[in-house]
């Protein structure tokens, strides 16, 4: 989460598309202290949440048009085309756009407002709904010191950001973060059908392994200047019962060579979406 003393708010934010991301990421900066009057919210058939949220904060929904500071795209990415002439009334050459729409590239987006100051093209992943997100970012040229804080802010809002000097790295950050989540429930499933072979009843399972799954994540973040393989070491004995289980998934033709496959096969899915 970010870090108080380096918040910095922009004055005008257009959200553009509240559904689940959009959503996620506006409570997070109201809940930073990001004022709602400082926002609006394009969305074409607001959810009764966010009314209820514009009320309670004073936010603007459906903004007449004005110049915005920050314009965040978080719309459905083939709606792109469709959303951009309307969003033009929002935008000149001091608006930094923000997008995190996957795939879309910085030359696509400055395709779609070549009147925009700078963009950014952002990869956040789902656990932002909860606050432990974390987005990998990186910027065209055109960004100003204090547009790169707004978007570290913004983004920060909801866990934590990564920057990225180099564009093409965004997809490797789509096959890691932005895809990984689904990587652990696969192995929360993979782990519990582990202990039903083993005779354990199915439930008593799920929830054995779900638990594991939590509290070694809970473990991770509590011990964060710890590497995750001293992690390891430290609850391995040699000659034991984790090591025996160590030994298969890190044999030649264990885990990691399926998880580099794993995330090869989503980076190049994430190229072929591009566009
Ligand atoms: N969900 C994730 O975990 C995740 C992770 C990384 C990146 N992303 C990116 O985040 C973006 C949003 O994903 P999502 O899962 O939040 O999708 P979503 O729930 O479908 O939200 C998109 C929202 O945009 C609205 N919208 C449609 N046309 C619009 C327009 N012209 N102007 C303004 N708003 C418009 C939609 O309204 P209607 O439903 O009424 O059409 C909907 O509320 C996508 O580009 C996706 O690539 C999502």
């Amino acid at each position: 989460m970010a870090d108080e003393a380096t918040l910095v708010f922009p004055q005008s934010l257009i959200l553009a598309g509240a559904g689940k991301m959009g959503s996620a990421l506006l409570e997070s900066w109201l809940s930073l202290g990001l004022p709602g009057a400082n926002i609006g919210v394009i969305d074409p058939h607001p959810s009764p949440a966010l009314s209820a949220l514009a009320v309670q904060h004073g936010l603007t929904l459906a903004p007449h048009p004005l110049i915005a500071q920050v314009l965040l795209l978080a719309i459905k990415p083939q709606m792109l085309d469709k959303a951009a002439p309307a969003l033009q009334h929002y935008v000149d050459g001091r608006t930094l756009i923000i997008s995190i729409l996957a795939g879309k590239t910085i030359a696509t987006l400055r395709h779609h407002f070549p009147h925009a100051g700078a963009i950014v093209r952002a990869m956040p992943n789902l656990p932002a709904s909860i606050g432990l997100g974390i987005t990998g970012a990186v910027a065209g040229p055109e960004l100003t010191q204090e547009q790169q804080a707004f978007a570290t802010t913004l983004l920060g809002a909801a866990g934590s950001v990564e920057w990225l000097d180099d564009e093409a790295l965004i997809d490797a950050v789509t096959a890691i973060s932005g895809s990984g989540p689904a990587y652990v429930f696969y192995f929360v499933e993979c782990l519990s059908q582990a202990g039903v072979a083993l005779g354990l009843p199915q439930d008593i399972s799920e929830r054995l392994a779900r638990a594991t799954v939590e509290g070694a994540g809970g473990l991770l973040m509590h011990e964060t200047g710890i590497r995750p393989a001293q992690l390891r070491e430290n609850v391995t004995s040699p000659g034991g019962t984790t090591a025996a289980a160590l030994e298969v998934l890190m044999a030649q033709n264990g885990l990691a060579p399926l998880m580099e496959q794993a995330a090869q096969a989503a980076r190049k899915r994430a190229a072929e979406l591009a566009g």
